[in-house]
């Protein structure tokens, strides 16, 4: 087996285990008859690969072109520093948060933004941080007590309206997890008849968030 066939191998270990784990390496050496050394000599050598399990949520900080003019390293060292992270480690000693560089997110207007699983934060700041961890955080515990709490119709066709929300970058960045959280949560707590779609970019960013209501019928 030559390396370029063991990068797919390599991929599919990292993409079910979130990382590359040594009994998995064993097996697989053991398997191709690849030496353990050329394993994890490939294994480390591309940055995209995960030695060691990652925190629970991944911070992306971009550090694209945009966000780099307006300060995304001292962003980026901020988190490390807000999470004690130190040397060579990119995870919280409590391995709740992974803290990474990413390419543009396709949101620069906010610059620097931030991504934290589905959640973008923008303009943000070395001394904002803490807060954007605050929120993020907030916003899981609001996510797990709408779920807890019900769900508005899941049947389009029961529903007499339809709530569309857009839930891109901007929006997002806009407080559209919000919104959709607290949607889901007063239509399950009133039983209302609604349909709640996640739709994507209107074009009509500039009054994010942005949320539309079509009545059935
Ligand atoms: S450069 Fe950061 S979102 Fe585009
Ligand atoms: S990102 Fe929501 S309308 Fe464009």
């Amino acid at each position: 087996m030559i390396v370029n066939d063991l990068l797919p191998r390599l991929n599919d270990l990292q993409r079910q285990f979130g990382y590359l784990p040594l009994s998995e390496l064993t097996s697989l050496a053991a398997e191709t008859g690849v030496s353990m050394a050329e394993i994890t000599s490939t294994a480390t050598f591309y940055s995209g690969f995960r030695t060691q399990p990652g925190g629970k949520y991944l911070i992306r900080v971009c550090i694209g072109a945009a966000c780099h003019v307006k300060g995304a390293e001292k962003v980026y060292d901020a988190f490390r520093r807000e999470l004690a992270i130190t040397g060579e480690d990119d995870t919280s000693a409590d391995r709740l948060f992974t803290v990474s560089k990413a390419a543009c997110l396709g949101c620069c207007m906010l610059a620097v933004a931030v991504q934290i699983e589905n959640h973008i934060f923008g303009w943000v700041e070395p001394a904002t941080v803490a807060d954007v961890i605050r929120d993020f955080l907030h916003a899981k515990a609001e996510e797990l007590a709408a779920a807890q709490e019900g769900r508005a119709s899941a049947d389009p066709t029961d529903a007499s309206a339809e709530v569309c929300v857009c839930r891109c970058s901007s929006c997002r960045a806009a407080g559209a997890e919000k919104v959709w959280q607290s949607l889901h949560r007063e239509a399950g707590r009133y039983g209302l008849p609604v349909h709640l779609r996640e739709v994507s970019c209107t074009g009509k960013s500039y009054r994010a968030p942005e949320v539309t209501i079509h009545s059935a019928g």
